[in-house]
């Protein structure tokens, strides 16, 4: 590689210089030496000598996933992987389709180069499933670690990605539901799962009493180290147990709001949520529903659903929280008990 030595003291004007006169090769970056730096260099320079030194070659610097992929993957398949990625604290989750499956390793190593603040690639084998609602998890690349701290609305979550349920795709819909809670309610965060909702309502309204109830035991003890960690201890009471049981043992009729954030199956508890429910209390109640038609059935199940229980629901709000798959979305009905 041709370069030119020059004194430590004029290196950095003699740098300018040579980049200002289109000089300087950027394809090698420049030598340190006891007698000065050797700068690489297209052609002859005032009246440098020109001496042959070895440099090292710059490994380009790759700014997105589409930069460092483009001529790896087709401009559709490109397009997938950009948006088939979840990150969860310092670990990303991605959805491989079977026609990428040869460069799975590829798209994850290009994931960790980067994005600095992923450690860890896994990628999705299937839906969530089970009454825990988890999804069976590839290691693809980085850290061989599930668990991992994840930040959101001011709050700090520690979670094992693959034995419990979470989404950062909720954390809007977290902030909507507790910035309409009022001091002194008295809150059951049902399905609470690592404590997301209950942990953002208690840090936006620190006035209020949380009951959190959660089946799968892992997502239990998350929550009980989450509330810790974000010094909830008073405010959040969690609880590990079947919905079913515990509304009809400890909370008839006791509560301001309701969450119920199940939307496969949430409607199988409505007639616990109708008991716990004080009069004029407010349900947040969420499904997944047809994109065309979201609300409709929805709220005919809640009336109906109320009818049975003996209770009227008044709909107060809905929307579509997130696309859920195509075709189908994950929709929020908020209602008022009567
Ligand atoms: C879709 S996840 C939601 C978790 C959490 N609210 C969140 O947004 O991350 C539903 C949660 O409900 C829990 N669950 C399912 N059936 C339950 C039941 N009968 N009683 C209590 N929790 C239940 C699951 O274990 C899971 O953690």
């Amino acid at each position: 590689m041709k370069c030119i030595l020059v004194k430590r003291e004029d290196a950095e004007s003699i740098r300018r210089e040579l980049i200002s006169l289109n000089l300087l090769d950027n394809e090698y970056g420049p030598a340190a030496a006891l007698e000065g730096i050797y700068f690489p260099v297209r052609d002859k320079f005032k009246d440098f000598k020109l001496v042959e030194v070895s440099l090292k070659k710059r490994t380009p610097r790759v700014f997105s996933l589409e930069e460092s992929l483009r001529d790896k993957l087709t401009p559709e398949e490109l397009e997938y992987v950009v948006k088939s990625f979840d990150v969860i604290g310092d670990i990303a989750i991605i959805e491989i389709p079977k026609e990428l499956v040869k460069k799975e390793k590829l798209i994850a190593n290009s994931l960790l180069m980067v994005h600095r603040n992923i450690r860890s690639v896994y990628k999705k084998l299937g839906p969530m499933e089970g009454v825990y609602r988890t999804r069976k998890l590839k290691f693809l690349a980085g850290e061989k670690r599930t668990v991992t701290e994840y930040k959101e609305n001011g709050c700090r979550f520690r979670l094992d990605v693959a034995k419990v349920y979470f989404t950062p795709r909720l954390s809007f819909e977290r902030k909507r539901i507790a910035e309409q809670v009022k001091p002194g309610e008295n809150i059951l965060a049902l399905f609470a799962g690592v404590g997301p909702f209950p942990v953002v309502i208690a840090k936006m309204q620190s006035h209020v009493k949380i009951h959190a109830v959660e089946l799968n035991p892992h997502a239990f003890r998350h929550m009980q180290e989450n509330i810790r960690l974000n010094r909830m201890q008073e405010m959040i009471t969690p609880i590990l147990g079947d919905v079913k049981d515990v509304i009809p043992k400890k909370f008839v009729n006791s509560a301001d709001r309701i969450l119920m954030p199940l939307p496969k199956g949430a409607e199988k508890f409505l007639g616990e949520a109708f008991l716990a429910a004080k009069r004029n209390g407010i349900i947040h109640f969420y499904q997944f529903a047809s994109e065309k038609n979201p609300f409709e059935d929805v709220e005919k199940l809640v009336i109906s659903e109320a009818r049975l229980s003996g209770r009227k629901a008044e709909v107060i709000g809905k929307r579509i929280v997130r696309p859920f798959a195509p075709g189908v979305v994950q929709v929020v009905v908020d209602f008022r008990v009567r």
